[in-house]
C-alpha cells in the first residue's frame, strides 16, 4: 500500500517526486522504487524520513503504528499525520501523538496501483484546506471522499474488501463463460470490461443501478431471466450479508 502511494504521489501534480521520502527496512524495495523514480528520496530510518516533512504517512501494518510512532520526531505545530492502517482510531492517536496534531485516517483500496482506488478520507483537528488537500493528492489516485470517522467500518467493507468482492463475481463469471466454451483469457477480459464498463456507466451518468438495469431487460428476454435467476439464489441477500459481516467496528 505505501509503495502504491509512493508511486502515485510521484505521477501526481500535487507532490513533487524530489519531496517525497520513503522509509522502509528493505532496500530491494527502496532500490525498485528508486530505479522507477530516481528523483525520490529513500531511507532505512523513519526517524531520518519525517525530518523537515510537512505530511507523514504511516502505511506500516496496525500492529507496528504505535512502535513506529514512538521513533519518529513529530511536531504538531507544522507536520501532519496521516495513517493508512485500518482500524486505528484517533482517539487511539490521540494517546500516542497527542491532542494537538492533525491526524488524517485513510483507507484506499488495492486499485491505488492502478490510480482507481476508491480512497476514503476522516479528519481530525484538520483546517478545510488541510482536508481538500488530502482529497486532492488522493483524488490523483482514483475518487476520493470525505467522511465521518464513525463511517469508517462500514465505508471500508464496501470499498476495501467490496473490490474482493467485484473480483470475485468476475471470477465467477469466468467460470461459467468457460462452461459456456470462451477460452478463459478472453472471458476474463470480456467480464473485466463489462464490469468496468457498469462502473462508467454509474459514475459518468450519476444514475441508480435500476436506471441502467432496466435498459438491458427487456421484457420475456434472456437478462430478466438471469436476473430473477440470481435473486432465486439469494444473490442480493448476499452481497448484503458479507458486507454486513466485513463490517467490524
Ligand atoms: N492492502 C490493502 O488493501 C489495504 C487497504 C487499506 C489500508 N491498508 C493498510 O495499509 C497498511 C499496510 O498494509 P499492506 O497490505 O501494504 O502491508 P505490507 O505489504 O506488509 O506493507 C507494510 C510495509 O511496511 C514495511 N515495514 C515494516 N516494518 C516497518 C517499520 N518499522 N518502519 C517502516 N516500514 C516498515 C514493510 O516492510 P517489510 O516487508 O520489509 O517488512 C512493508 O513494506 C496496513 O495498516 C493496512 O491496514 C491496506
Amino acid at each position: 500500500m505505501g509503495g502504491a502511494i509512493a508511486r502515485g504521489l510521484a505521477k501526481g501534480s500535487i507532490i513533487r517526486t524530489e519531496d517525497i521520502c520513503v522509509s522502509n527496512p528493505s532496500l530491494a524495495k527502496l532500490d525498485a522504487l528508486k530505479l522507477e523514480f530516481p528523483a525520490m528520496q529513500v531511507t532505512s530510518n523513519n526517524a531520518e524520513a519525517v525530518h523537515e516533512a510537512d505530511i507523514v504517512l504511516l502505511a506500516v501494518k496496525p500492529w507496528l503504528i504505535e512502535p513506529v510512532l514512538k521513533e519518529l520526531p513529530l511536531d504538531a505545530e507544522k507536520q501532519m499525520l496521516v495513517s493508512v492502517a485500518a482500524g486505528i482510531s484517533f482517539a487511539q492517536f490521540e494517546e500516542w501523538v497527542g491532542e494537538k496534531m492533525t491526524v488524517f485516517r485513510v483507507i484506499p483500496n488495492t486499485a491505488i496501483s492502478q490510480l482507481e482506488s476508491m480512497t476514503l478520507i476522516a479528519s481530525h483537528h484538520a483546517t478545510q484546506e488541510q482536508e481538500q488537500l488530502l482529497l486532492d493528492i488522493f483524488n490523483e489516485m482514483g475518487l476520493a471522499m470525505l467522511i465521518p470517522e464513525k463511517q469508517m467500518a462500514a465505508t471500508t467493507a464496501l470499498t476495501s474488501c467490496g473490490i474482493a468482492y467485484v473480483l470475485k463475481y468476475i471470477q465467477a463469471a469466468m467460470q461459467a463463460g468457460i462452461e459456456l466454451g470462451v477460452y478463459p483469457k478472453d472471458a476474463q477480459r470480456m467480464v473485466a470490461q463489462s464490469v468496468k464498463g457498469a462502473a462508467s456507466l454509474i459514475l459518468n451518468n450519476d444514475t441508480h443501478p435500476s436506471v441502467e438495469i432496466d435498459k438491458v431487460t427487456t421484457p420475456g428476454g434472456i437478462t430478466i431471466r438471469g436476473i430473477n435467476e440470481l435473486e432465486h439464489e439469494g444473490f442480493t441477500s448476499a452481497i448484503i450479508k458479507a458486507m454486513k459481516v466485513s463490517c467490524v467496528k
